[in-house]
């Protein structure tokens, strides 16, 4: 049997366990009970509670806008549904970024109101005494490289990262730094497959890609962009796995005309 399936409970070890044996790691977001509920019961080993939250639940064009607050409300929602996979939590934008201090004062506050069990953080040499102190409290941290939505405004647009040597060597640098730090994993986004694979091989901690190609320890997907609740978004190196949006459009449509014509409610349908 699978590492994966066999755990009662996915934890930060059954995961770095999966690493070892070449055992995929699969993760996905949620921000809310319902869905959280049933990707944990589909046997999803991570749900990230991303702060992608801020485009696709509260519409807004980044991830800069959304709080602590939110995302604990987020968090929260989703750790109440969950029976089985490991639940991994976003420190949003402004919350970690100023001094180690800070940071390891929000991870703490996640983790005391959500009931999540791990912290995700973007960056690496810069946020390294973040990391080291969050992981000293005993708190375990994913780390996010390549494209960081949180430095948006930095790089200007949303395209491949690292395929410059500077760049790629500050990456590979950066994971590095990360696992020594004591991170648990790391999320690679939207960089060459190549590097991907180069970087996934150096370590012995999991990368999770999303954009990272074949070779990364386990893969991401947005859920609303996996299931194609948001259709605007088609990044190439997503996979949509249902139009969602086309059928709740029809249904919707369909109970519409059904109230307008007096089909709905029928003689089942009243007391
Ligand atoms: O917030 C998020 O959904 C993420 C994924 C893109 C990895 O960080």
């Amino acid at each position: 049997m699978s590492i994966s399936k066999e755990a009662r409970k996915v934890t930060t070890n059954t995961i770095q366990k999966m690493k070892l044996a070449g055992e995929k790691i699969s993760m996905i977001t949620a921000y809310d009970y319902s869905f959280a509920k049933i990707f944990d019961a589909a046997g999803i080993d991570i749900i990230l509670v991303g702060d992608s939250a801020s485009n696709v639940m509260a519409g807004h064009t980044t991830t800069l806008p959304i709080t602590l607050d939110q995302m604990i409300y987020h968090a929260q929602s989703v750790v109440r549904a969950r029976e089985r996979c490991l639940v991994v939590v976003d420190i949003p934008f402004g919350y970690y970024q100023s001094n180690s201090e800070i940071a390891l004062a929000s991870a703490i506050r996640i983790m005391k109101e959500s009931g999540g069990h791990t912290v995700k953080l973007e960056g690496g040499e810069e946020v390294i005494d973040s990391v080291k102190k969050i992981v000293s409290a005993g708190i375990p941290v994913m780390g996010h490289l390549g494209l960081t939505p949180q430095s948006i405004n930095k790089f200007g647009t949303y395209v491949v990262r690292a395929t410059e040597e500077a760049e790629a060597n500050k990456l590979r640098r950066d994971a590095l730094l990360l696992q020594e730090a004591g991170a648990f994993a790391i999320v690679l986004e939207k960089i060459p497959a190549a590097l991907a694979k180069e970087v996934s091989e150096s370590l012995s901690i999991p990368t999770i890609g999303i954009g990272g190609g074949p070779h990364c320890d386990g893969q991401v997907l947005v859920m609303h962009d996996m299931l194609g609740i948001n259709t605007e978004f088609k990044p190439r190196f997503l996979r949509q796995y249902l139009n969602l949006n086309e059928q709740i459009t029809g249904a919707v449509q369909q109970y519409i005309s059904d109230v307008k014509s007096r089909d709905f409610p029928n003689e089942q349908e009243q007391y």
